[in-house]
């Protein structure tokens, strides 16, 4: 609710929930912003769950979803929004950040890429204390995931956006991460 809402989507028209799972995220958004088609990218046995999600909040008309794998398989285009939440943490910064230039190349000119997910402080990485401890947990499982703010909105930059926004999410440990193509 709070991302749906702090995203402003009003006259976006086509969404992206990739590695969207169950589909939670897309039917929020739709229901706060019912103009929009949304699409739910995930793995294909997971997409029978979010179908099933979808139907049960008659949204079948506002959402579909492919199946496939986002790191090899085409996402689409023309999308006015794309989501990744809570999905980076599973790869490596190389990972992410091809990720995250696949999802700006399926964006539209004024597109908008809305990332949920942990990010450090910019200090010595030791803030917030939950997401210093989770980067710990994702370290000794082979996961490097630990971003800081400055520098997930420095490669946002990098890969094109033209403007960034960061913001932490009110008592939560996660971040929302707003990127706009220009
Ligand atoms: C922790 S869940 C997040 C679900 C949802 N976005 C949310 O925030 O509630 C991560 C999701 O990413 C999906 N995922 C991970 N790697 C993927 C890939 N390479 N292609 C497609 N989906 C992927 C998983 O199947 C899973 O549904």
């Amino acid at each position: 609710m709070f991302l749906a809402r702090l995203a402003k989507l009003e006259g976006k028209k086509k969404l992206l929930d990739l590695g969207g799972g169950p589909g939670t995220f897309a039917i929020t958004f739709c229901k706060i912003n019912p103009m929009i088609k949304a699409t739910v990218f995930d793995f294909p046995g997971i997409v029978e769950i979010a179908k099933k999600n979808i139907a049960k909040h008659h949204m079948e008309q506002n959402i579909d979803v492919l199946g496939g794998n986002f790191t090899k398989d085409d996402l689409g285009k023309d999308y006015d929004c794309v989501i990744l939440s809570n999905v980076m943490h599973f790869f490596n910064p190389e990972e992410n950040r091809n990720t995250v230039k696949k999802a700006y190349e399926a964006l539209n000119n004024e597109g908008m890429f809305i990332l949920h997910d942990f990010f450090l402080e910019d200090d010595e990485k030791t803030k917030p204390f939950v997401v210093s401890e989770l980067t710990i947990d994702w370290l000794t499982m082979g996961l490097v995931f630990n971003f800081s703010r400055k520098e997930i909105t420095e490669m946002f930059k990098e890969i094109g956006f033209t403007e960034v926004i960061f913001k932490r999410i009110p008592y939560l440990p996660t971040s929302v991460v707003i990127g706009k193509k220009e």
